[in-house]
């Protein structure tokens, strides 16, 4: 590529009004498994954009809908389970995936590979940690306080609903590689509620499992989550090739943590709501702590929030482009 790449977490999705037109009487999940809406869902944004990358529109809960677990999407609260999962039996309940379970997928990435040409697309999966927050919390939480309570007061039943979870991730990123996408991400976006060492005995192996399958793939692997400031060095070893960091570590530093390997981010998601000329100069500072870097995906260090002025994103990417270009 002639300059850093980039891509927006959440690029696709409610910032964008032709989203929000698509979505009118369309819930979350439904838009999810039609992939007519899928495939175009997921161009708005590299047409808007002219970013250089894709990333596959669906949740992190959608492998666990399509399994059969009664779940939903509740606009402004995120995934809601009906049955939260306390016991061995409700983790035996839950199937392992197969790709027959998620054809919409495979169709999906078919016809979004196609009309993307030449611009790859990420497909992505939610790490065990996180899912398992949504399935034992039965929603969001802000202390995972159930799904702690498990982990240390129930290692065996966490062993076993980490290991199910693990295994619906990967089948699913499976399916995504094997339909034509060009690398992934596994989000563990609450994994910064951790502290290292439980994070390096409770979650660790079971993301390492993940990473491990999808490496046989031969596709580049992210790995990226929130508040993991001093969870860095462990995700890169957990079986990364890119590490994603968030806004509150500066990106040299990321680096350093990140173990020799490439970096992803990391502009603070809210900068886009400064003045124009503010916001670039924040990216500037983010490339240049990036100088040093293995490699580096430019991205924010978060998703992006639904109020963001989209022209802002365009003009944020033709900035990194024109700064970077070799
Ligand atoms: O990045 C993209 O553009 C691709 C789409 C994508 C969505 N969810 C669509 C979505 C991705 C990559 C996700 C992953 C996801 N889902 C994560 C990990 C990434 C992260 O942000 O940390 C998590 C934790 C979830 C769970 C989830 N789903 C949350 C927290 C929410 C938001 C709740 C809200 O409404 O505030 C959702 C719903 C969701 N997923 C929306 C979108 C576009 C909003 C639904 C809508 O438009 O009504």
């Amino acid at each position: 590529m002639p300059h850093t790449p980039v891509w927006f977490m959440r690029q696709a999705g409610r910032s964008l009004p032709e989203y929000r037109k698509l979505r009118e009487g369309v819930a979350m999940l439904e838009a999810c498994m039609r992939p007519d809406l899928v495939v175009e869902i997921t161009l708005q944004p590299v047409r808007r954009y002219g970013v250089d990358a894709a990333i596959f529109f669906s949740d992190i809960v959608v492998p666990l809908k399509a399994v059969g677990v009664d779940l939903d999407i509740v606009p402004g609260v995120g995934p809601v389970v009906a049955s939260p999962v306390a016991s061995p039996a409700d983790v035996a309940a839950i199937p392992d995936l197969t790709p027959d379970h998620v054809g919409f997928v495979t169709e999906s990435v078919g016809e979004l590979v196609a009309e993307l040409g030449a611009t790859p697309l990420i497909g992505f999966a939610g790490a065990p940690f996180t899912v398992a927050s949504y399935l034992v919390e039965g929603g969001p939480s802000k202390d995972h306080a159930k799904t702690k309570a498990m982990m240390f007061g129930d290692p065996d039943l966490w062993s076993a609903l980490m290991s199910k979870i693990a295994a619906i991730s990967a089948a699913y990123l499976e399916v995504q590689v094997a339909a034509g996408a060009s690398a992934v991400q596994l989000f563990d976006s609450w994994a910064g509620a951790l502290t290292p060492s439980d994070y390096e005995r409770f979650v660790l192996p079971y993301s390492a499992t993940v990473l491990e399958r999808v490496s046989a793939l031969g596709v580049p692997r992210i790995h990226f989550g929130v508040g993991t400031g001093e969870l860095l060095t462990l995700m890169g070893a957990a079986g990364a090739d890119v590490v994603g960091v968030d806004w509150r570590v500066p990106l040299d530093e990321g680096v350093r943590r990140a173990g020799g390997r490439a970096v992803q981010g990391n502009l603070d998601p809210a900068t886009v709501f400064a003045p124009t000329d503010v916001m670039l100069g924040h990216a500037a500072d983010v490339l240049a702590r990036a100088a040093d870097a293995p490699g580096h995906i430019f991205n924010l260090g978060h998703g992006v929030l639904p109020s963001t002025d989209p022209d802002q994103l365009a003009r944020l990417t033709d900035f990194v482009h024109e700064q970077t270009r070799h």
